[in-house]
């Protein structure tokens, strides 16, 4: 994929990097001139995705180990980052997911779901985004600049049936986007952004096998119903996020700050008729 956005000198951060969507837009970034520290709770995963990056454009990128729902690590993920970096610029805060523990089935009913499995993925899926910015926004306040990206999901803004935590979780961290930009561009510097991406289905390892059959590699019942609701009639494909998450990170985006951005093929606004 090319991309006209130049980056270089950038220091970005990208939490869930080591993962599908957050390493492709790593990996976009580091095309565009900027150094990327790859945040993920999976050193194995960081390492991986920045070799296969360094190979492509050799130095852009750094693994550091980072659980993104844990202040204490988030914070010793930022000062081994600030060791190779002098500072950050961009922070994509990509960590994120659902779980069979919080998600209905015929054997697991919504009577219950156990609280604590509910609290962990709400935690994945909003105080990920939460700490990182809590962590990478004391520096953008300092310099007076910086933008900040959440991957959040089309589930936040009308929640997908079945997963109750992650649409909850992803609906906090679009209220989250909202507020971070206001609380940043009134509070510190006009010039601090923050906005998110919403994606819609794309395959992935997490749901490649909810949405097609393991076997076969037809679509299952809801991979039918998803694609039914799809007015491009497909899955999206994770490079496909990249060009709209760098806009946002560019300076071509300088007046933007508070959206929401959905990346689904039609997905969210087709009604359904
Ligand atoms: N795949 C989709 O269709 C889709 C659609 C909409 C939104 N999203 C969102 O996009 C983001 C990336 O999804 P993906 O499909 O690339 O998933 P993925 O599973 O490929 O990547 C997620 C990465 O996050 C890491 N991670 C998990 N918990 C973490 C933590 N506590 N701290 C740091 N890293 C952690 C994992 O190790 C993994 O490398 C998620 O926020 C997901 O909810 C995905």
């Amino acid at each position: 994929m090319t991309t006209t956005f130049d980056f270089t000198g950038k220091k970005a951060v990208a939490t869930g990097a080591g993962g599908a969507i957050g390493g492709e837009i790593a990996r976009g970034l580091a095309q565009a001139g900027a150094q990327v520290a790859i945040w993920d709770i999976s050193l194995d995963a960081a390492r991986t995705k920045a070799d296969e990056i360094n190979q492509d454009h050799p130095d852009k990128a750094i693994p550091v180990e980072c659980n993104a729902i844990d202040k204490p690590s988030v914070e010793k993920a930022l000062a081994e980052t600030l060791e190779h970096f002098d500072t950050v610029d961009l922070l994509l805060n990509g960590a994120g997911g659902s779980h069979p523990s919080t998600t209905t089935t015929p054997e697991l009913e919504f009577f219950d779901i156990a609280p604590e499995a509910v609290q962990k993925v709400m935690d994945l899926n909003y105080l990920s985004a939460v700490i990182p910015s809590q962590a990478v926004g004391r520096v953008f306040a300092e310099k007076g600049e910086g933008a900040v990206v959440n991957i959040t999901s089309i589930g936040g803004g009308l929640p997908l049936s079945r997963a109750l935590a992650y649409s909850n979780g992803k609906s906090a961290a679009d209220s989250f986007t909202r507020w971070l930009a206001v609380h940043m561009a009134s509070t510190y510097a006009p010039k601090i952004r923050v906005n998110a991406i919403a994606p819609g289905f794309m395959i992935t390892t997490q749901n490649r096998f909810l949405l097609t059959d393991e076997k076969s590699g037809e679509l299952t019942e809801r991979g039918e119903t998803v694609i039914g609701q799809v007015p491009m009639a497909r899955f999206g494909d994770p490079p496909e996020v990249v060009g709209c998450t760098l806009w946002l990170f560019s300076e071509q985006a300088s007046f933007v700050t508070g959206a929401i951005v959905p990346i689904d093929g039609g997905f969210s606004a087709f009604c359904g008729v």
